[in-house]
């Protein structure tokens, strides 16, 4: 679905490349976690998903489209839709539904269709109930649905969202999240989700870690988040299981330093266990 073949952005104003020579390719349908320090490059790259940058070196590619072609720029924006951190920043209206609307109305879509569209889109994030309240009175992880159903309501067949939950408390993160998941499973959007949290990486397909503007890593979310020497030296912190693991394995106690989820964290625990009761 998007494409970026040896891809490196400068901004004018710096000395080094944001992100250097990136070449990867984001599959239809895939829900792919973006792990990094700050400053490696992730909202960088963020950007250059849509063609909100333009890479400096390389190409990127949405659909086959090339974001560097100003004639493919709105329909590029039209599939590949965007969620920032703040979600006060993101919301103009001051009813729900109007905000919602918005992006379809820029659309020039029928009134009939709009209408559809917002009320689709409130139902995907499970906001409907709320389409007539004021977003300033609206929690954060309401807000940021909000936001989210400001996007779906345009179609994208991709969603890219950057650091969506930084600025919410554990409820919002995890209604979002939820929200998240759901879009890409239920309705097969494409999601990269841009984030420093662990156990949001650990949800989706893919995880990939940036650092100094690299691709540092990329595979499934057991097969980097169990990496616990390279996640630290990208500056990272590992998850609580790996770093359980990790520790126990290190005193002497085999366990299976693989689980990343806290059930098989338990189980994996709990079979080291039978086998030392065992000898
Ligand atoms: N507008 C800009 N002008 C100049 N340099 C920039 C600009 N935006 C980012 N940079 C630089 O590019 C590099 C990558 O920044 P980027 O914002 O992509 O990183 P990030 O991983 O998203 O960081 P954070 O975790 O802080 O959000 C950094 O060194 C940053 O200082
Ligand atoms: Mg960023």
């Amino acid at each position: 679905m998007i494409c970026l073949e040896n891809a490196s952005y400068f901004y004018p104003e710096s000395g080094q490349p944001a992100l250097h020579d990136v070449s990867l390719t984001i599959e239809k349908g895939e829900f792919v976690a973006v792990l990094g320090h700050n400053g490696s490059g992730k909202s960088t790259l963020a950007k250059l998903l849509n063609g909100v940058l333009v890479p400096t070196a390389g190409k990127v590619t949405v659909d086959g489209l090339d974001t560097a072609d100003e004639n493919n720029t709105l329909e590029i924006r039209r599939r590949v839709g965007m969620v920032f951190q703040n979600p006060d920043n993101q919301i103009v209206a001051t009813v729900v539904e109007e905000d919602v609307a918005f992006g379809p109305e820029n659309l020039g879509l029928e009134p009939e269709e709009i209408r559809f569209r917002v009320d689709a889109a409130l139902h995907s994030v499970d906001m409907y109930a709320y389409r007539m309240h004021a977003p300033h009175l609206l929690s954060g992880g309401q807000k940021q649905r909000v936001a989210i159903a400001g996007i779906i309501a345009m179609r994208p067949a991709c969603i890219v969202l950057d650091e969506p939950t930084a600025m919410l408390d554990p409820s919002g993160r995890a209604e979002v999240m939820e929200t998240i998941l759901r879009l890409c499973r239920s309705e097969g959007i494409t999601v990269v989700l841009i984030t420093h949290f662990m156990q949001e990486a650990a949800l989706a397909d893919r995880v990939i870690v940036t650092g100094g503007g690299h691709v540092l890593m990329d595979g499934s979310p057991r097969e980097i988040l169990t990496r616990r020497d390279e996640l630290r030296a990208a500056r990272l912190d590992t998850p609580q299981t790996t770093e359980l693991l990790y520790r126990l394995h290190r005193a002497g106690i085999p366990v299976e330093a693989d689980s990343i989820d806290i059930e098989s964290c338990i189980a994996s625990i709990s079979a080291a266990y039978r086998k030392e009761k065992k000898q």
